[in-house]
């Protein structure tokens, strides 16, 4: 499949917000809030807009993936500015066809030249151990409760500058949404049925699953 991979533009946001709708309904719980994450992060001060990108088929928005700041604290409180990406979509008729994959390696080099230590997402390890990610527990990295979740997956862009010490993960402030200002934003695009999908349960007890 021969995608382009470009910056997104003003043009494109409410295609990207529709296509990340459609990837995520229904995925984790009934609906879905990701393209109100989507629609915040823009105009966020955290959000890295060289790393906001579409990847276009024939004319046609199949994929997107969007970058914020996010921190490693170390034990003496000193912050290592690095990233973290998140929502990463791709139209669920697209999918399984490497679109995702190429978003991913595309913004791994471009952030490797940007001088970026470490990238750290919440996600899915089928997703993104094959991409070189690890649980953060095996790079010493735990949340801010000094905790390993099971979905806190972290890759070492500089391995040098992260080794001999444990750090703590803290993520930009944008990726707490308010439920009601999602469920508000969601009204301004077309009905969609809300309904069960057993990959709800999966995520309810990945969330709730944590490395010893
Ligand atoms: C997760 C997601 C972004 C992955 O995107 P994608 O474009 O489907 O990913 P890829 O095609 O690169 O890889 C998916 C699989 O397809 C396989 N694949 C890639 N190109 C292929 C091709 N041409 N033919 C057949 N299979 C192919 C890959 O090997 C991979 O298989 P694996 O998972 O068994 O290793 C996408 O499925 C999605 O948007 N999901 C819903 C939202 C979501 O979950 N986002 C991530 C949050 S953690």
């Amino acid at each position: 499949m021969n995608i382009e991979i470009r910056n997104e533009t003003e043009k494109d946001f409410r295609e990207v917000e529709e296509l990340t709708r459609e990837a995520f309904w229904n995925l984790y719980f009934p609906g879905c809030n990701e393209h109100y994450l989507v629609h915040q992060m823009r105009n966020h001060p955290d959000f890295i807009k060289e790393l906001d990108l579409v990847a276009e088929y024939n004319g046609k928005i199949v994929g997107n993936i969007m970058y914020t700041k996010a921190w490693l604290i170390d034990e003496a409180g000193q912050e290592l500015e690095i990233l973290s990406f998140g929502p990463l979509s791709v139209l669920p008729e697209y999918q399984r066809r490497g679109v995702g994959s190429a978003l991913v390696d595309h913004t791994k080099i471009a952030a490797q030249k940007m001088g970026i230590k470490c990238i750290v997402i919440y996600g899915d390890p089928n997703n993104y151990c094959k991409h070189g990610f690890k649980s953060g527990k095996d790079l010493n990295i735990s949340d801010m409760n000094g905790e390993y979740p099971h979905a806190m997956l972290a890759l070492a862009l500089d391995e040098q500058a992260l080794a001999g010490q444990p750090w703590k993960f803290k993520y930009s402030d944008v990726c707490n949404i308010n439920d009601a200002d999602a469920e508000e934003f969601d009204k301004g695009f077309s009905p969609k049925e809300k309904g069960y999908k057993y990959s709800q349960d999966i995520f309810s007890i990945a969330i709730r699953s944590y490395l010893k």
